[in-house]
């Protein structure tokens, strides 16, 4: 359903509020042919309303012939940046970059943050953005995951699908979503709540069985039977199981690239906001579908690229899978159990 640009406009005041805007700061709104002009012009007011300086950097689309589908978040290659010094120079001199074109996992996105900058990426519908408003609470609850994820080494999750995978951690930082870029060098998502970390390199090993019902991003649909992935030595080895594996299996050789098996950030949803059932009801291009990913106590794992990591690994090919129904430990402490938060 709509949203009025009113409400819109005080939500923006609320979330840049809290990301700590500043009078006066210098603020970058990035957008792209396909970016949602609401939310471009609420964030705009919104800025100006909080006296900071708002300046927009649009940028052409790049990748649309290569990409298999409209979700950007199945296809990260380059960016329009890689060749544009201008504006990448724009972006580094701002204090706060609001994303509407959603630049992730790029070397460009990290040169950015490491100025200090910091990076609030803003692409679902204004409907989800309010429903999943940035709150403290939430980001306690996040903090309060970190605190258990930060000095954790080994992570395993077991389900009563089948699901028995375990993985080192400590190689790689934390990432820590609740929406707020509101930190010197931080990026975020308005709407998120989650936690997730990226194995250590080789580290990944077991089984992961994604059962009928649990969601498969980008494809956005809900696996009908299961699948079931072996992981070794941070790879995921054979996808079985029937058309379902089948469709995975191809879409991801489709790249042509090893590194797509490699496994990426593992971890878990932490927003009650969220929920499971809301992929079902929207159109695959309308949302990313931040509800999937974050929805409480699901296991989230993925496979491709490290390098929002910080490491090289930047294959264009990303998947995003959470799982209903499973038991995650850190060094042995429960985070969830049966699905359900336990933390
Ligand atoms: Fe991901």
């Amino acid at each position: 359903m709509a949203i009025s640009d009113a409400d819109m406009v005080i939500a923006w005041k609320n979330v840049l509020e809290q990301c700590n805007l500043r009078q006066g700061e210098q603020v970058a709104i990035l957008l792209s042919d396909d970016s949602n002009m609401q939310i471009v012009s609420t964030a705009r007011i919104a800025v100006s309303l909080l006296g900071a300086i708002v300046t927009l950097i649009q940028l052409p689309p790049i990748n649309g012939e290569k990409a298999l589908s409209r979700d950007k978040s199945g296809y990260v290659g380059k960016t329009p940046l890689a060749f544009n010094t201008a504006a990448l120079a724009g972006l580094k001199a701002a204090d706060l970059v609001i994303d509407t074109m959603q630049l992730l996992f790029s070397k460009e996105q990290e040169q950015i943050l490491r100025t200090g900058t910091r990076m609030l990426l803003a692409v679902e519908p204004p409907e989800t953005m309010l429903r999943m408003i940035p709150t403290p609470e939430a980001k306690a609850r996040v903090l309060a995951a970190n605190a258990f994820m930060e000095p954790a080494r080994e992570m395993t999750v077991t389900s009563k699908a089948g699901t028995d995978f375990r993985c080192t951690l400590g190689q790689y930082p934390v990432l820590m979503q609740y929406g707020l870029a509101d930190e010197p060098g931080r990026w975020d998502h308005w709407p998120s709540c989650m936690i997730a970390r990226w194995p250590d390199e080789g580290s990944a090993e077991g089984t992961i069985v994604i059962d009928a019902g649990d969601i498969l991003l980008p494809f956005k649909h809900y696996a009908r039977e299961r699948i079931t992935l072996t992981v070794e030595a941070g790879r995921v080895t054979r996808i079985e199981g029937g058309v379902s594996a089948e469709y995975m299996k191809a879409f991801m050789d489709s790249f042509d690239d090893p590194e797509a098996y490699a496994m990426a950030h593992v971890g878990w949803g932490l927003e009650h906001r969220a929920s499971w059932t809301t992929l079902g009801l929207y159109d695959r291009e309308e949302a990313l579908s931040m509800d999937s990913r974050c929805f409480a106590g699901n296991f989230l794992f993925s496979t491709g690229p490290n390098t929002e990591a910080g490491g090289s690994r930047d294959t264009p090919c990303h998947l995003d899978i959470p799982l209903r129904g499973c038991s995650l430990s850190l060094d042995g402490r429960p985070m969830t159990q049966d699905g359900k938060l336990v933390m």
